[in-house]
């Protein structure tokens, strides 16, 4: 995002109404440059409203991401296990950014936040819908030296790390849909994106992605094809984006640490308290396969999924579960 535009959500940041004069003067341009400025803003998904003779306001007064209000939501602990903290207006994915910073040697505990992603990821090759300044897209780093095993494990101390985040900043009634969806009443409030590079069985780099609905604008939303939630729907409130950045971090942070040294048995306690299929009917998609039907009895201590399909105990490694709210003939 060009700087210009930064400039501009800046001045409209507090919610009130800026006349195309007033911007304009601020940021030493003409009125026509910044019409045009506001247009391609509103392209990139920031709802404003233009009242003729008042001029300019956002939909809602937008709090920009600030590494210090980041830096001062965390526990001490935790802020010196980040190893480095960028914040982007504008990205392609905040994953594939410190996928592509991974060479330079970035440490574990390297994050990266973005206002927005114009080319966000979600979980088997899906869009990751992510307007500007509204919701949460982090990324972290993590190096492990157990090959690529640990990938489905860590995705679920991921799943359950970020349950416990938003239930610091009080956010209750969150569950877990394997392999790490955040269900709220049953919709989608936040998904997350492992992606790994390495050896199979040596030195790998893990890159954990978490995308939390905050504010979700609806005309954003309407490309969205499952049912989903946002934190503005469950609290009613405003949410605070740094303290909930804050949050996240410490929580993935030490979850991630306690991972490494003392395995999955504590998160996996902890995932399993926080499952919302077991015991019920679901159906599971394996990737370039079939569908399979049965029902989900929690997962095993490779992150697998439990399934009963017709009276056997079958383990899969990859899928997208759908619930089912009644059984199958
Ligand atoms: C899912 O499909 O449930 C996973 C969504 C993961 C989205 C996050 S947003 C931050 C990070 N960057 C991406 O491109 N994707 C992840």
């Amino acid at each position: 995002m060009a700087s210009r535009h930064k400039q501009i959500i800046s001045l409209l940041a507090d919610g009130a109404f800026h006349s195309g004069t007033e911007l304009a003067t601020a940021l030493g341009i003409s009125r026509s440059a910044v019409c045009k400025h506001l247009h391609t803003l509103v392209e990139r998904g920031i709802e404003l409203y233009r009242v003729p003779g008042r001029g300019y306001r956002l939909a809602r007064p937008i709090e920009l991401l600030d590494p210090e209000a980041i830096l001062n939501a965390m526990h001490p602990g935790a802020r010196r296990v980040l190893s480095g903290l960028e914040i982007h207006a504008e990205i392609d994915s905040t994953n594939q950014y410190l996928l592509r910073k991974l060479p330079s040697g970035l440490a574990s505990g390297y994050a990266c936040l973005a206002e927005c992603q114009n080319a966000g990821r979600g979980r088997c090759g899906r869009h990751w819908v992510s307007p500007f300044g509204c919701n949460l897209y982090l990324s972290l780093l993590w190096r492990f030296e157990a090959g690529f095993a640990t990938l489905g494990k860590a995705g679920l101390v991921a799943g359950s790390r970020t349950v416990r985040a938003l239930e610091a900043i009080g956010v209750n009634g969150v569950g877990l849909k394997w392999p790490n969806d955040l269900l709220w009443r049953g919709q989608k409030l936040a998904g997350i994106l492992i992606d790994m590079v390495g050896e199979l069985k040596g030195p790998c780099a893990l890159v954990v992605g978490i995308g939390i609905n905050v504010a979700m604008p609806r005309e954003a939303a309407l490309s969205i094809d499952r049912p989903w939630t946002d934190l503005a729907t469950i609290t009613g409130g405003v949410v605070d984006r740094n303290r909930l950045a804050g949050c996240v971090l410490d929580s993935l942070l030490e979850g991630l640490g306690e991972f490494e040294r003392s395995g999955l048995g504590p998160s996996l306690q902890d995932w399993e308290a926080l499952d919302e299929t077991r015991g019920r009917w679901v159906a599971l998609q394996v990737p370039g396969g079939e569908g399979v039907r049965g029902i989900a009895l929690g997962i095993t201590e490779r992150g697998s999924l439990r399934l009963l399909v017709d009276g056997r105990l079958q383990e899969y490694e990859h899928g997208e579960v759908t619930l089912r709210e009644t059984a199958y003939e």
